[in-house]
């Protein structure tokens, strides 16, 4: 195993009613902007029941983050949240909305530069306003990380940041807010906590059995309970199953002394930012061909993914390894997400402007830091 340093800070009440609990966590003495998306907490009772936990606290509101959260967005939200002093905020939503939050968080700590350098540098933030969540997607596990993912819709980027000043202080999930779901965004949470799992789990052996169990136990959940709740989306406990499955698979824990590849994330992002297609879809799309590209590096891990996640034994290796890729695409596809390039129309050629930006910044990603340029053309041939 290798070494690691661990502490998640993020404090979670789970269940049904779990909203009444902001009362506990938040003072009258600060000033709170709420952030929010385009209107589905208004839909899914988590508005209704904010306002009434928080009557007689200082809050004001802040409405329109949009789904891959656009940095020009987040701005406007730091001018008002600046003007107003605010001094907590509360992200209410999916992902989008906690990742603008944390994002506006350190940028109205940051000083005079522009806060862009926290994304497209990677520069250091110092401190973050403090933040806390009412989460009503399970998909990202935002709600328990350190991180975010910002999108600049005048230059097509989508970048990643990491900082343990952003962790939520606490997060609230409350499964019945999540029965309005749109199935789309049910599976989408369903497949990005999969590869989140994935990501941390199929790289080569470092003799890690409790993480590689820890993985394997998201992943067969996940497996049984997607289809119940596309079958019933409002069945509570599958809903409460998927959510916890979801901040589990990206909270710190499973990737505890073992490699991580995170090579599908970063190739989807590009896909997101020059074709605006769903997070999810963008994974569904590139980790089959990348398992194909990188089959002999993962071999092993693969084999035993085969095996623990999906029974198979008594086949060659290399028929194992063929298992567990169409294994794993026949599940995507059985819970109703695409994953070939031509599904979403997005051509071969079109792709190219992926490669040559990764070329220009000289990326190199997977666990062995061995994908470059070269090697992400050659996967998105495989996606194609
Ligand atoms: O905008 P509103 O009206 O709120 O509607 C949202 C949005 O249209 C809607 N929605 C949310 N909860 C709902 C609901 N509709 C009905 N009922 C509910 N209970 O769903 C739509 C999608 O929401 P969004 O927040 O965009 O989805 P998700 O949670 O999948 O977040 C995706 C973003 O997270 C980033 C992705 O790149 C993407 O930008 N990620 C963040 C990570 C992290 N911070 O650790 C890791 C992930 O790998 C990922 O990259
Ligand atoms: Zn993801």
């Amino acid at each position: 195993m290798l070494n690691f340093t661990f502490q998640n800070p993020t404090k979670i009440f789970f269940g049904k009613g779990s909203i009444e609990n902001l009362k506990a966590v938040l003072s009258k003495d600060q000033k709170i902007m709420m952030v929010t998306g385009k209107g589905s907490i208004k839909k899914n009772g988590g508005y209704d029941q904010i306002v009434k936990a928080l009557e007689g606290y200082d809050m004001i509101e802040f409405w329109g983050i949009e789904p891959n959260p656009r940095y020009e967005m987040c701005i406007k939200a730091v001018e008002k949240a600046k003007s107003e002093k605010v001094d907590f905020l509360l992200a209410a939503g999916g992902g989008s909305a906690l990742d603008a939050t944390k994002f506006i968080a350190a940028a109205m700590k940051w000083g005079s530069g522009d806060p862009w350098d926290i994304l497209s540098k990677g520069a250091k933030i110092e401190s973050a306003v403090p933040l806390g969540c009412v989460l009503t997607l399970p998909a990202t596990g935002s709600e328990m990380n350190a991180g975010a993912v910002i999108t600049r819709e005048s230059t097509k980027e989508k970048f990643a940041f990491i900082s343990e000043h952003i962790y939520p202080k606490f997060s609230i999930l409350d499964p019945e807010t999540t029965f309005t779901l749109p199935e789309r965004q049910t599976i989408n949470g369903i497949v990005d906590a999969y590869v989140h799992v994935l990501e941390q789990y199929i790289t080569y052996n470092v003799n890690a059995p409790l993480q590689d169990r820890q993985a394997e136990a998201i992943l067969m959940t996940l497996i049984e309970e997607g289809p119940k709740v596309k079958a019933d989306p409002i069945n509570y406990d599958a809903r409460a199953n998927i959510m916890w499955c979801a901040a589990q698979a990206l909270n710190g824990t499973i990737n505890c002394g073992v490699p991580q590849d995170w090579a599908t994330h970063m190739i989807g992002h590009e896909l997101t930012a020059f074709f605006g297609i769903d997070h999810a879809q963008s994974l569904a799309i590139v980790l089959p061909g990348l398992w194909q590209h990188q089959r002999e590096q993962k071999k092993e891990k693969l084999v035993h993914y085969a095996h623990r996640v999906w029974g198979i034994s008594d086949l060659s290796p290399e028929e194992m390894v063929d298992v567990a890729i169409r294994k794993t695409v026949t599940f995507f596809e059985s819970i109703g997400i695409r994953t070939r390039l031509k599904d979403y129309g997005i051509k071969l050629s079109d792709c190219r402007a992926i490669v040559e930006r990764i070329e220009k910044r000289g990326s190199k990603m997977g666990e062995h830091r061995s994908i470059g340029a070269r090697e992400v053309g050659e996967i998105l041939a495989l996606c194609e």
